[in-house]
């Protein structure tokens, strides 16, 4: 159903020229299924009120679980492994932009859910937070609400809050985060607000689909710990795959180092793609594809982008996730 679904799309796609609204990929979007019609994205729950005291390792503050998820002013586990966060990064501003740290760590690190934000250039980084604004980035799935808080976040944001955001993360290198394992098998994960988490031992056949869940769910959901990754499970061969077309273009795409650098690790302006989020990176490749997003830069993408298959995008994906960054 699923693949036949998907040749007709392509088909339509060659033969009209125009875009087909296939299924955002749930793994990527972080669901268990596609979105139903009428789908949509349910308000964020309140915030936790959990007291009691935690620790992570190698930190020496405390933090309670209502410190830790505060909106406005979220645990700060390594104070010293960044330079002082501008206040919209540590604090936000009440009422409408939640602190910066809190989603995307104080590192920018992120999640699969959301995004690295380190490492990006400051041209690409208020860029971007631009097009969020002016309603050229939404998500294809209308379930993922942190998306649409992001783009409520950059509407409400000054040019120079958003500038101090983009120089504060812009400093800081991206480094690896994630693991890439090809694997026939992987561990059953259950979806928890876009969040792939890994509940017990048991294993289940990968399938055609990449899962990026965090080493450690505890680590990741309930304490936000800055240093404790993810790992990506994808299937056998899809590194390779993913490299034929990112390199050569397969006849189907545009080399990716043209723009992105030949170590994928960026080029002036544009943003790197080596060793980050597979899931992320997925969910822009399939959102530019489909039109949800959009602009002046977003043009250079479209002809890299027209011509994949959903399979196509997620080898393309689990090689990027692959290389050193
Ligand atoms: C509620 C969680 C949340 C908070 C808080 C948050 N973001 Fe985001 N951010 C996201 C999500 C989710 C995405 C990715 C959207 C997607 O995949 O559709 C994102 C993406 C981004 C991107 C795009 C990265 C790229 O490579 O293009 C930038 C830049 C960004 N955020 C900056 C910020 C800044 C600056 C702040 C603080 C004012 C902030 N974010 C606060 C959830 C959050
Ligand atoms: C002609 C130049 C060009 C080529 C070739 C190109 N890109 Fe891009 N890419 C860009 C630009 C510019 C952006 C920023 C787009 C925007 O801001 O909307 C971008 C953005 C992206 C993003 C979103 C990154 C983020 O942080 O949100 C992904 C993913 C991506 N490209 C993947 C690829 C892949 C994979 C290839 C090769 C198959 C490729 N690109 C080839 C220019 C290019």
């Amino acid at each position: 159903m699923k693949s036949f679904r998907i040749a007709t799309c392509a088909l339509a796609f060659v033969s009209a020229g125009v875009l087909f609204a296939a299924d955002p990929p749930p793994w990527a979007y972080g669901f268990e299924g596609p979105p139903q019609p009428g789908a949509t994205a349910p308000p964020p729950g309140p915030a936790n009120t959990d007291q009691t005291p935690r620790t992570i390792p190698g930190a020496t503050a405390q933090y309670s679980r209502a410190q830790i998820a505060n909106r406005f002013g979220p645990a700060d586990w390594f104070p010293g492994e960044h330079p002082q966060m501008p206040d919209v990064v540590a604090h936000g501003k009440q009422p409408n932009v939640w602190a910066c740290g809190l989603c995307h760590y104080p590192n920018g690190k992120g999640r699969s859910e959301n995004a690295g934000v380190s490492g990006l250039s400051t041209e690409y980084f208020i860029h971007t937070m631009n097009d969020f604004k002016n309603g050229n980035r939404k998500s294809a799935d209308p379930r993922k609400n942190n998306t649409n808080l992001m783009i409520q976040f950059a509407k409400n944001m000054t040019d120079d809050e958003i500038k101090a955001a983009a120089e504060y993360f812009g400093a800081m290198k991206w480094t690896p985060w994630i693991k890439v394992v090809e694997t026939k098998m992987a561990p059953k994960a259950k979806p928890n607000n876009g969040l792939f988490l890994i509940e017990g031992k048991e294993m289940e056949p990968l399938g055609n689909r990449i899962l990026e869940a965090p080493v450690n769910a505890e680590a990741t959901e309930i304490l936000r710990d800055p240093h404790s990754g993810f790992t990506a499970y994808v299937p056998l061969g899809s590194v390779k795959k993913g490299e034929a077309l990112v390199t050569k273009g397969g006849g189907k795409t545009i080399a990716c180092a043209n723009c992105h650098g030949a170590d994928l690790k960026g080029l002036g302006p544009v943003p790197g793609l080596a060793g980050r989020s597979p899931s992320y990176l997925m969910r822009q490749m399939f959102d530019m594809q489909q039109g949800f997003r959009k602009g002046a830069w977003t043009e250079l993408m479209k002809p890299v982008v027209a011509n994949l298959t959903a399979d196509d995008m997620m080898n393309i994906v689990a090689y990027t996730a692959s290389r050193m960054p």
